[in-house]
């Protein structure tokens, strides 16, 4: 893996040749992967007896006794007609967790390869890691929570595989700009995972668009922000079709159930439903940093793509402390490194928002 360090002189069109086959992991090049009862037969029959399942039925008022379909064919097929993105680009994941945790199984070696984080950002890129005995490298955002390029570019060696990014960044809220991420692409021949969790609030355009030039590009959204879903857990990597392979390659068979995906489908044809939410959200989100402004102990707040504000206040834990007294939990994220005596405030209804700031206005 390369990367140049002198910016003045980086590449502005890809000049890395991307070779998947170098970046996996020899166990996983060699995986003859499991091949399930559906992956053997597909087609129509009346009398299914190969896949162990009980045929006579379920103990519940529908049905759940059949395995689910392991690719989740008609959930893809949705997604193409919402976001254009063709279902041969798409894998799905037991929320966007499993699809982190996925590429560290298939690309990185345990105790030999790295991979570059830019915190304060998203925790479970680190976790993974941890949990897979990957090493983690850091970049720090700059004080204005964008990338530093010439400490990537630093870190970047020939045991690199990834380099996570998250736009709209969690925990600060600020979209990651274009050209920086461009530059990456342009200049690191490993995978560069932007993850877009926070993508259905932000200004800023998603990167998917820039899947079909990028053949080491993979973008993560989910269902569980804007999509109002956390609880069914379903998350999407977007990527080529060599990527999307992998994935498939090593994914446990049924990954998804059948319960989920038929939920998914329904919630699927509601996207209209979803963009008065998000409008919502947004509104409320505004509405509730001119509040916050007003109010003295709080210092400042940082500019938002997401569904939540970051806001530094005077004495972080106490009024975290004096919130939960109230009923009202918010995060502390003050002893996070570039996010001290901050606090992350998610947006609420317009009720709960209200109910914040009436709180937050005797806090003494
Ligand atoms: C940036 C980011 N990515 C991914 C996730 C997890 O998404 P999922 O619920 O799909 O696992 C979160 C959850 O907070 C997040 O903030």
């Amino acid at each position: 893996m390369q990367m140049p360090c002198v910016f003045a002189e980086i590449n502005k069109t890809r000049s890395m040749s991307f070779r998947i086959d170098q970046l996996l992991r020899d166990n996983i090049r060699k995986l003859v992967p499991y091949s399930s009862a559906r992956d053997e037969f597909h087609g129509q029959a009346s009398i299914w007896l190969d896949a162990n399942e009980n045929s006579i039925g379920s103990p519940l008022l529908k049905w759940y006794n059949r395995y689910p379909d392991p690719y989740q064919q008609k959930i893809k097929e949705k997604i193409a007609g919402i976001k254009g993105i063709p279902a041969a680009n798409q894998f799905i994941g037991n929320g966007s967790d499993e699809c982190i945790d996925l590429l560290y199984r298939a690309f990185c070696e345990p105790g030999r390869d790295n991979v570059i984080i830019c915190p304060p950002t998203y925790g479970m890129y680190e976790v993974s890691a941890n949990i897979n005995n990957i090493e983690i490298r850091r970049a720090p955002l700059h004080a204005d929570f964008q990338l530093d390029l010439e400490s990537i570019a630093g870190l970047i060696d020939g045991n690199t595989k990834i380099i996570w990014i998250c736009s709209p960044n969690n925990p600060t809220g600020n979209s990651i700009h274009f050209e920086s991420v461009e530059t990456i692409l342009n200049n690191f021949d490993g995978l560069v995972v932007v993850d877009e969790a926070y993508i259905n609030f932000a200004r800023q355009k998603s990167f998917t668009q820039l899947l079909p030039e990028y053949p080491n590009l993979i973008i993560l959204q989910t269902l569980s922000k804007a999509w109002g879903l956390a609880g069914l857990r379903l998350g999407m990597a977007f990527a080529s079709e060599e990527i999307i392979s992998i994935y498939n390659k090593i994914k446990p068979p049924y990954n998804i159930s059948e319960a989920v995906q038929e939920l998914i489908i329904k919630a699927l044809d509601n996207v209209e439903e979803v963009n008065v939410m998000i409008k919502e959200i947004v509104q409320q989100r505004e509405w509730l940093r001119n509040e916050l402004t007003t109010l003295p102990n709080v210092k400042h707040i940082y500019p938002s793509d997401a569904n939540f504000l970051l806001v530094k206040v005077d004495e972080a834990k106490k009024v975290y402390d004096y919130l939960v007294e109230k009923q009202i939990v918010v995060r502390d994220r003050s002893k996070v490194p570039g996010c001290e005596g901050c606090l992350r405030i998610t947006i609420g209804t317009e009720k709960e928002n209200k109910e914040l700031i009436e709180a937050l206005k005797y806090f003494s």
